[in-house]
C-alpha cells in the first residue's frame, strides 16, 4: 500500500496534522511518500494507492499550492486511487470540501469525513490524525 501526502501550511498547522497521519501510516505498514504538495510529482500520484490532501483554508479557498495541484490534475483519472483530506480551519473551513468535491468528480474513492481541526491542533487531534493514518494503511 503506498500513500502520498501533498501538504501546504503556512503556519504549521496542516503540516504538523499531516506528518501525524504520515506516521501513523508508516508504522501501520504503508510506504509512504509526505512532500509540499508542489513538490508531489505525476509519478507519485501514478503509484499511489492513497492520495492525501492537506490543506488550511486560506479566504474561503485552498492556498495556490493546492489549487495547483488541482489544476495539474484537472483530467487526471483518479477512479483507481481512494483519497482523504484532512486540514486547519478557523472558520468555514471551505478548501476542505473544496478538495473533496475536486476528488469526488474526478473518480477517487473519497473516505468521509475528513479529519477538521479549528486553529492548532492539540495532542489529540495529533493522535486522532496518527489514527487515521494507521487506520487507512491497514484497510
Ligand atoms: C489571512 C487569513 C485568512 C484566512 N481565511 C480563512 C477562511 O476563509 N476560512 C477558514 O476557515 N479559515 C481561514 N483562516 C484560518 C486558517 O485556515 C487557520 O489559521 C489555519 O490553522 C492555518 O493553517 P496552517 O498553519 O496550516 O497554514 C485564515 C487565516 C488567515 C491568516
Amino acid at each position: 500500500m503506498k500513500i502520498v501526502i501533498g501538504y501546504e501550511s503556512y503556519h504549521g498547522n496542516t503540516r504538523t496534522m499531516a506528518y501525524a497521519f504520515e506516521r501513523g501510516a508508516r508504522e501501520a505498514g504503508a510506504e509512504t511518500l509526505i512532500r509540499n504538495i508542489r513538490q508531489i510529482k505525476l509519478f507519485d500520484v501514478k503509484s499511489a494507492d492513497v492520495v492525501v490532501v492537506a490543506t488550511p483554508t486560506y479566504h474561503q479557498k485552498p492556498p495556490s499550492n493546492v489549487r495547483y495541484f488541482m489544476k495539474n490534475y484537472d483530467s487526471y483519472d483518479f477512479s483507481d486511487k481512494t483519497a482523504f483530506v484532512l486540514g486547519s480551519y478557523e472558520e468555514l473551513g471551505d478548501a476542505i470540501d473544496q478538495t473533496i468535491d475536486f476528488f469526488h468528480s474526478r473518480g477517487a474513492t473519497v473516505l468521509i469525513p475528513p479529519i477538521r481541526v479549528k486553529g492548532k491542533p492539540t495532542k489529540a487531534d495529533l493522535e486522532s490524525c496518527q489514527q487515521k493514518g494507521s487506520e487507512i494503511a491497514t484497510k
